[in-house]
């Protein structure tokens, strides 16, 4: 599974686990697939919460300008799992 889908699995159990309130909202859902799936894993552990699915379906916005990327901070990203 994609390490995306796995992240939001595990912060849905956390965010349960620690009675963490209020619903799950996924700005950008595209096709509803994580919004089905974080559903399901809130369903699992039997949880009341409601996902909220938002898109504006007019797909993602071009790159930002050369000017907005010079502007950006660089970071060094630590302990990363990921390759
Ligand atoms: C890469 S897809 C999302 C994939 C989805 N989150 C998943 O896990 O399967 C990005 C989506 O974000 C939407 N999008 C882009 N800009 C947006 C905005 N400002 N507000 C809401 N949705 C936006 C696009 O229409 C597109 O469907």
């Amino acid at each position: 599974m994609a390490p995306g889908f796995v992240d939001s699995t595990v912060l849905l159990g956390h965010v349960v686990e620690n009675r963490i309130e209020g619903d799950v909202v996924e700005c950008g859902v595209a096709r509803g697939g994580s919004s089905a799936l974080m559903a399901l894993v809130l369903r699992a552990l039997s949880s009341d919460k409601s996902v909220w699915a938002f898109d504006t379906f007019e797909g993602i916005p071009g790159q930002p300008s050369k000017t907005l990327i010079t502007r950006l901070p660089t970071y060094t990203p630590v302990n990363s799992t990921r390759s």
